[in-house]
């Protein structure tokens, strides 16, 4: 039977960014409180023309220009931002990539989870019909209420993943470890747009999702840990993978190197790389995630991104992947990195994009958080973003979106 995995993986954000120095400023915090207490420097905030859609759609582009369409008959959008409660934010996607008719275009959702249960729907139809690709999609914008504790955790971003058979980046291995429990740790009711959070449950909640899928993977006969040779979790702030990753070196007797970097700049992280603690790729698979924030289904991919763009040495090397999606469902998947993986120049490209991010005043961003656009009445959108995909607005309670 030929490999399955991810062949090709993009990365794409909003046009606005908070910087969490500013945000401490204004609330009178300590900038080391999110810098070093939740491991995040910065968070991307969607223009009023941006949502899932522009982000999934400019995360895809690249891939469609760079591997076409032949093959393509099934697009898997996972969100748990969606922005209609029947047509699958997908619908529009397949529309400004011109992807073909004869496709399946659907969406899921399980919090932060589904991409993960996507991806292994996109590897069981693969592994039926070899000849097919799959594209998914992760796309997110995570909100919580102004003032809470959860505001300095928002963020947003997409990653869009094509699983192929043969692939070039990542081949997923068929063992993984599940775990799921009715859990009410985070949640958003259908008329909120914000999350509701117990954050000290979700927490702990994500930690026992965490054993209680280390423990399936190692029963069903899944690599050890010292088979492992880089560990990436999803990142709600890049500091949950740090407890993510000392709940695991406990739980595995293995002594695992906890550092996540100071800052995107010091690389070198918080001290020396002492002896002794296996160094599993946790700093480099944060490097994107400080500046995103909160990307909720894409967050674990973006860890991805970053550890294939940074790691020069994961030719042949096995990845662990812990998926975590609060209610909850935890899985511990593992892939084999190709041979040839290496991804020249995405550093900078990435790099750029969230450079060239607009920080938004206090002010600004505060005003843009609470403004409420009613789907029942006709309205525009006024032209913000700069990038080639616009959510242009609503007529007859459809949302509207174009291509540049
Ligand atoms: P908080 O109020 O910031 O908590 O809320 P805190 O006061 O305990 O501070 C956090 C850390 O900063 C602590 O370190 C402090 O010591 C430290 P820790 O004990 O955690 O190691 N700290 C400082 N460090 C340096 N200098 C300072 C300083 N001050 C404090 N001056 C909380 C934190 C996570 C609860 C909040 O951000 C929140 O509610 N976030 C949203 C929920 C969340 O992200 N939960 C994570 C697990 S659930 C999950 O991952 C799923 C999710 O992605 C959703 C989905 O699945 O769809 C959220």
């Amino acid at each position: 039977m030929s490999a399955i995995g991810i062949d090709d993986i993009e990365l794409a954000t909003t046009h606005h960014v908070v910087r969490l120095e500013d945000f401490a400023e204004a609330n009178g915090t300590d900038p080391d409180k999110f810098r070093l207490g939740l491991g995040q420097d910065e968070f991307s905030v969607p223009a009023p023309d941006e949502d899932i859609v522009t982000m999934a759609a400019a995360a895809a582009a690249p891939i469609v220009e760079r591997c076409g369409t032949e093959g393509l008959r099934t697009l898997i959008v996972a969100t748990e931002s969606g922005t209609d409660q029947s047509k699958a934010a997908g619908m529009a996607v397949h529309r400004l990539l011109g992807l073909p008719s004869r496709m399946r275009v659907v969406e899921m959702k399980e919090a932060c989870y589904s991409a993960t249960a996507a991806l292994q729907a996109a590897v069981g139809i693969v592994t039926r019909s070899p000849d097919q690709r799959v594209l998914v999609i992760a796309a997110d914008v995570a909100r919580y209420e102004l003032d809470s504790p959860g505001e300095p955790t928002q963020g947003a971003g997409a990653v869009a993943m094509l699983v192929t058979a043969e692939p070039r980046l990542l081949e997923i291995e068929p063992l993984s470890g599940l775990n799921s429990a009715d859990v009410d740790d985070f949640w958003r009711p259908n008329d909120s747009t914000t999350a509701i959070v117990d954050g000290a449950l979700s927490v702990t909640a994500y930690l026992d999702a965490l054993t209680g899928a280390w423990t399936d993977l190692q029963e069903q006969g899944g690599p050890a840990i010292d088979e492992i040779d880089r560990i990436l979790y999803h990142q709600p702030f890049t500091k949950m993978a740090k407890k993510a990753q000392l709940h695991l070196a406990g739980l595995t007797g293995v002594e695992l190197d906890d550092r996540i970097v100071a800052s995107p700049a010091d690389s070198a992280g918080e001290g020396p790389a002492g002896e002794g603690p296996r160094d599993t790729g946790l700093a480099t698979s944060t490097l994107y995630n400080r500046r995103l924030g909160n990307s909720y289904t894409a967050s674990l991919y973006a860890g991805l991104c970053s550890l294939l763009d940074h790691d020069e040495d994961l030719a042949g090397k096995r990845i662990g992947l812990f998926s975590y999606g609060s209610g909850s469902v935890g899985e511990f998947l593992t892939g084999r990195v190709v041979p040839g993986y290496e991804r020249h120049g995405r550093v900078q490209a990435v790099t750029e994009a969230l450079d060239a991010r607009v920080p938004l005043s206090m002010t600004d961003y505060r005003a843009l958080h609470a403004a409420e656009l009613p789907s029942s009445e006709d309205h525009t959108t006024p032209r913000v973003s700069t990038g080639e995909f616009r959510f242009a607005g609503i007529r007859g309670r459809a949302r509207l979106y174009e291509r540049a």
